[in-house]
């Protein structure tokens, strides 16, 4: 039946306001459960949820989006379900990260070529988050975020197990022999103690905590645990506020301005959040067209003390973190660092919530003046070996190691580093550099999480903890140790680290910000024609990965497809016939 309420206004009429046929057909197919009231001027919600029981950290979302459902039932709203690309970080070959340009471009498509008004985006394990963002920046449809949360902390023979963090040192002490295979094989049922996310300052904890300083999530919410009710309670809170967001026209591209990625690292920072939040926020940023490179990183972040004292640079896990105070406690005390203009979801900046926002445990929050460390951001390097950049995470790194000088040791892949480091005559001591390539996006592909390669066991068992490594992949933000990643160009991309070889002399000047190769470059240049042979890059036949491979870009601008860059907004481009 034809409704002469309904509304023009929304982007929903479109499909469900008129007398013909489409219209007919489009409200008549979704009245399945809809009362005639769902076409007369109620906004259509979509909720994007990530849950799967292959993403064992989101699982638990249908619950979340059904929170979510009944916030915007109450404000009027119709809720819709819209089930989108799940990625597993745990489960997912060869490494989540090939896919999650794909999960994006899904998303965004499915989100534009639907009647919907508003999105609400439910994320937590690593990709999910960015990916989710990235496709609502794209389509800048009125978007918020609804972070899974992290999990329980689990404890193994009475110490608490920081899950991501404790499975590398636990399996280098099995390698190290200071831990039995049983023990390590018994602390397994240990480790996941619940629902949620990773509950280090891992990515997901990252990615959720930085939706919230970007102004993407209901201020407060990021961080509470998954089994926590007040998750539930702050997911029908962001149902109620989809609503809103639609007559306030608070878009994407209304919130995500340059001074929330300001505010997204100064709390990146702060927190020791993980390195891939760096190829995240510049894929988001790059699909807003707001111009964010590397260097900011370093810039914005300098002088910005860590105050989180969370695996894996610190002691801490994620619940203590929400029981300290949580996120806006953190940033209460950077306060004067933050952009005051950048609003979040509510239409309020995020500084207006920091107020009445306090340290309750300040052995997991430190205060301004008693930091974890000073000036705690991620270091941008550059130099022969990494003429477009590479990064290092000095808070995860051991301070002896941050001016240093070695012999490379080089493998030309992960498989061939898995075939050798444990070789007794490796030929490799503690002041080596070992050297890992063909692990960037288009060598992998998909830049996995591998540059913190495990140490020789020789070393281990001679008590060695870490060296310095440099890779053109990712780092698992877990993990910890003097790593330098990201470096740009990739050898697959015909980058300076294609050409090192073993022996060569490597420097590693953090302070001074450079990473450099000891050799000569009319040297350099002699060996060009040998690395082309360098084998085990990737060359794809078809699907995803040959489009991949060939769009990929470079880390340096978040290792986005080259034609998902920008917005093309929520019009599409023709209507159905
Ligand atoms: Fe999902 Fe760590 S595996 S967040």
């Amino acid at each position: 039946m034809a409704d002469d309420t309904r509304s023009t206004d929304l982007r929903s009429a479109q499909w469900y306001g008129g007398d013909d046929r489409n219209g007919y057909i489009h409200r008549a197919w979704m009245r399945r459960g809809l009362p005639n009231s769902a076409f007369s001027g109620r906004p259509h919600i979509a909720i994007a949820n990530t849950a799967s029981d292959l993403t064992p950290c989101n699982a638990h979302l249908h619950e979340v989006a059904a929170s979510v459902r009944d916030g915007i039932l109450e404000a009027g709203g119709i809720p819709l379900n819209l089930p989108v690309v799940s990625l597993g970080e745990t489960q997912v070959r060869p490494t989540a990260m090939l896919w999650r340009n794909m999960a994006a471009m899904a998303a965004e498509e499915m989100l534009r070529a639907n009647p919907i008004d508003a999105v609400v985006l439910l994320g937590g394990c690593d990709k999910t988050i960015p990916s989710l963002l990235m496709a609502a920046a794209s389509v800048d449809l009125p978007a918020l975020v609804v972070p899974g949360g992290p999990m329980l902390t689990g404890t193994f023979q009475g110490r608490a197990l920081g899950c991501g963090t404790d499975v590398w040192r636990l399996s280098e002490e099995v390698r190290g022999g200071t831990l039995s295979q049983e023990e390590f094989t018994r602390s397994e049922s240990s480790m996941i103690r619940s629902r949620g996310h990773c509950n280090t300052m891992g990515t997901a904890s990252t990615m959720g905590l930085l939706a919230e300083a970007l102004g993407t999530v209901l201020p407060g919410l990021a961080g509470t645990p998954a089994p926590d009710s007040r998750l539930l309670e702050g997911a029908h809170a962001s149902g109620r506020l989809a609503v809103e967001l639609i007559t306030a026209d608070r878009r994407p591209s209304t919130v995500l301005t340059r001074g929330s990625f300001h505010n997204a690292i100064v709390t990146l920072a702060a927190i020791g959040g993980s390195t891939n939040a760096v190829v995240h926020l510049l894929a988001i940023a790059g699909r807003l067209g707001i111009d964010l490179t590397i260097d900011d990183f370093d810039r914005i972040g300098a002088n910005v003390p860590l105050l989180v004292n969370l695996q894996p640079a610190g002691t801490y896990l994620m619940d203590d973190l929400y029981r300290a105070g949580g996120l806006l406690a953190v940033l209460r005390e950077v306060r004067d660092l933050l952009d005051p203009d950048a609003i979040t979801v509510t239409g309020l900046p995020l500084v207006d919530y920091l107020d009445g926002a306090e340290v309750w445990d300040r052995d997991v929050i430190h205060l301004r003046d008693e930091p974890v460390q000073s000036d705690a951001g991620i270091a941008v390097l550059r130099g022969n070996l990494a003429p477009g950049g590479a990064l290092i995470k000095p808070a995860a790194a051991s301070p002896h190691l941050l001016v240093h000088r070695g012999r490379a040791v080089v493998f030309d892949t992960i498989e061939d580093m898995h075939a050798r480091i444990d070789d007794p005559d490796l030929d490799v001591d503690a002041d080596s550099v070992l050297v890992l390539r063909g692990c960037g996006p288009k060598g992998y592909p998909g830049m996995p999480e591998v540059a913190n390669m495990p140490l020789p066991r020789k070393l281990l068992e001679q008590g060695v903890r870490d060296m310095v490594r440099v890779c053109d992949g990712r780092m698992s933000g877990t993990a910890y140790g003097t790593v330098v990643l990201h470096v740009v160009p990739e050898a697959a991309a015909g980058g300076p680290l294609a050409l090192v070889q073993n022996g060569d002399y490597i420097s590693l000047d953090v302070p001074n910000r450079t990473i450099t190769l000891d050799v000569a470059d009319d040297e350099l240049a002699m060996r060009i024609p040998n690395a082309a042979t360098i084998d085990g890059f990737a060359d794809p036949v078809r699907g995803w990965e040959r489009l991949y491979v060939d769009h990929v870009q470079q880390a340096d601008t978040g290792a986005d497809l080259d034609f998902l860059t920008g917005s093309s907004g929520s019009r599409v481009s023709r209507e159905s016939h």
